[in-house]
């Protein structure tokens, strides 16, 4: 049988195995129509398709409907301690539903909410974990399927090896996909054989013809080293893999001593929490485009080890999908 033949793609109808992870602020129509026209599957950022890149919600996801046919999914960002957002994030949900998307990735909070509107009309719903008590929670509510997010990941990486995470939840009886470290088509493949059903890619994907990042930011994941990556606090409050460039280590990786402490106190933590959430939003923004380093933070995963060149995404997928067929 075909590596390529797993769970997730019979499910989700799609041919490789391979998610283009939400990314904020990375995630742009033409990366995520790229990949899912190549045969995986891209996912929408909400807050990235609009406050980043501009669009009205259900304009983007008609101007990446216009680029493909093929299914795409939708990143659901549960974060709890914002009534206001969470109003916005169900709207969009609505507006996806509308538009034809039917596979859907959560992340943080308790996905109960978002299976019970999405299940009814046939949809899917894999939950983001790090742990396995994450996995039992997001069971609980009805997920169909998990996404194992390891130490090596870029953005907010877990606590366990690719090895450990598998292991720790590959009993609970869903399709399990591996999120973190995978840069090159070898690791990929190495993922596929471990037993995982799918491999969801942030940093890969970044450094693509397709994605809108700056030149300078894109040639920087290709010239790390899995060395020149550190987590730093300072950015969203918990620690957020970064390449370390003169400005990581000028400022350091921890978060301020004041913001620390608020960060602990039961009844400030939640106001830090969205003060962080905010200022962050707007930081990486402003240095997903910059060309200078001098103030920003560039998000990458330890997979840039395997990231020699800039390509295209769907010589990528296609890459990908050539090795797996081959192994
Ligand atoms: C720049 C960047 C931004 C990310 N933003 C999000 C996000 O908004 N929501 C989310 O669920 N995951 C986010 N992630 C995680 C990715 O979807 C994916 O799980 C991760 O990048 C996989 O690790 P890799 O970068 O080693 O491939 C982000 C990752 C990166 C690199």
């Amino acid at each position: 049988m075909s590596l390529l033949d797993t769970p997730l793609t019979r499910r989700l109808g799609i041919e490789v195995p391979l998610i283009c992870g939400a990314m904020y602020p990375c995630s742009n129509p033409e990366l995520v129509a790229a990949v899912s026209d190549a045969g995986g599957i891209g996912i929408v950022q909400p807050l990235s398709l609009t406050y980043v890149h501009g669009y009205d919600f259900r304009d983007g996801l008609r101007a990446i409907r216009r680029r493909t046919a093929k299914p795409i999914g939708m990143n659901v960002l549960i974060e709890q301690s914002s009534q206001a957002y969470l109003e916005r994030m169900r709207r969009f949900l609505e507006i996806a539903l509308e538009e034809g998307i039917r596979f859907y990735v959560t992340s943080l909070g308790n996905p109960r909410w978002v299976v019970e509107r999405v299940a009814p009309v046939g949809g899917v719903v894999y939950h983001d974990v790090t742990e396995r008590k994450w996995a039992e929670k997001g069971l609980a509510g009805g997920v169909h399927g998990l996404i194992a997010v390891n130490d090596r990941a870029g953005g907010h990486a877990g606590p366990k090896s690719a090895e450990q995470l598998l292991a720790e939840v590959a009993d609970l009886g869903v399709p399990v996909v591996c999120a973190g470290g995978i840069g090159d088509a070898a690791a990929f493949v190495a993922a596929l054989r471990l037993g995982y059903a799918g491999a969801q890619l942030g940093t890969r994907f970044i450094a693509t013809d397709e994605c809108r990042a700056s030149p300078e930011y894109k040639q920087a994941i290709v010239a790390a080293t899995e060395q020149d990556i550190v987590l730093t606090e300072r950015v969203t409050g918990v620690p957020l893999a970064v390449i370390r460039t003169p400005y990581v280590e000028r400022v350091g990786t921890r978060a301020g001593p004041i913001a620390r402490w608020l960060l602990r106190g039961r009844r400030t933590k939640h106001f830090m929490r969205t003060a962080y959430a905010l200022r962050s939003i707007w930081k990486l923004k402003r240095s997903l485009m910059n060309g200078s380093s001098s103030k920003d933070y560039w998000q990458a995963g330890k997979s840039v080890a395997g990231i020699h060149a800039i390509a295209a995404a769907g010589t990528v997928v296609r890459e990908f999908a050539a090795a797996a067929r081959a192994g």
